[in-house]
């Protein structure tokens, strides 16, 4: 049961962290590296086993079970879906949060899950970019510039109505996230504010970063 201000008479909250990648841009499964005391993907899971009624954690098939986990699959969408099949039927809001990411804490979960309450059929914690972005194709040549205006970076985690989720997930579509599936299905995706310091440990750099933030250096 959530804590606090986590509670939502009428709601059961469950999250899929997802920690079953293999970490190609990092060279190795970064989930599994040191953080402080515990391992980047224990900070993910203790922070959504104090903002949920109950955490899925999806795992590399070969320390699934000595975890306690479920077995992933090949991408991070086929690896949500492995998670959504273990989420019990009573489930009313899913969220999906990534093992790579640390520094989530119960105010970012408080945001998606509120929004959500509120009638989205998504929620997604977005920030602002700093970077003009363009969209290339295969050669290289830019296509167009989007006005970066209306561009967000969005993290996890991500907030959804159960039967949302789940439909979304259906036809085995894939997306780097999973308000994308959400999108496609028409389902009503909002952002709200994301967290500077909730950021992805994507390569050597970031867990160095990380490290250094989790010892107060930064
Ligand atoms: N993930 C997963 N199953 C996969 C791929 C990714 O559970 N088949 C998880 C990762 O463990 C991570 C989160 O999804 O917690 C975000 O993915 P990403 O940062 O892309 O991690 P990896 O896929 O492991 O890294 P890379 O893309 O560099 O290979
Ligand atoms: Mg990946």
């Amino acid at each position: 049961m959530p804590t606090g201000e986590l509670r939502r008479p009428g709601e059961v909250i469950w999250t899929v962290v997802v920690a079953a990648g293999s970490g190609t841009r990092f060279g190795g499964p970064k989930q599994f590296e040191m953080m402080g005391d515990r391992r980047v993907m224990d900070w993910a899971v203790a922070i959504a086993r104090e903002a949920s009624d109950g955490v899925v954690v999806v795992l590399p098939p070969d320390v699934a079970e000595k975890e306690g986990g479920v077995a992933g699959g090949a991408t991070r969408s086929e690896s949500v879906r492995k998670g959504l099949a273990a989420v019990p039927k009573n489930a009313t809001i899913i969220c999906v949060h990534d093992a790579a990411r640390p520094f989530a804490n119960e105010d970012d979960f408080a945001r998606v899950i509120e929004a959500v309450v509120d009638g989205a059929d998504g929620a997604v914690p977005a920030i602002p970019v700093a970077d003009t972005i363009k969209v290339v194709d295969d050669t290289g040549q830019v296509v167009r510039t989007p006005a970066r205006g209306s561009l967000r970076a969005v993290q996890t985690p991500q907030a959804f109505r159960a039967e949302m989720l789940r439909r979304a997930h259906a036809s085995n579509g894939e997306g780097t996230d999973d308000a994308a599936l959400v999108e496609t299905e028409g389902g009503k995706v909002v952002v709200v504010d994301g967290d500077v310091l909730n950021r992805k440990i994507t390569t050597r750099d970031d867990l160095e970063w990380a490290r250094a933030q989790q010892r107060g250096e930064q």
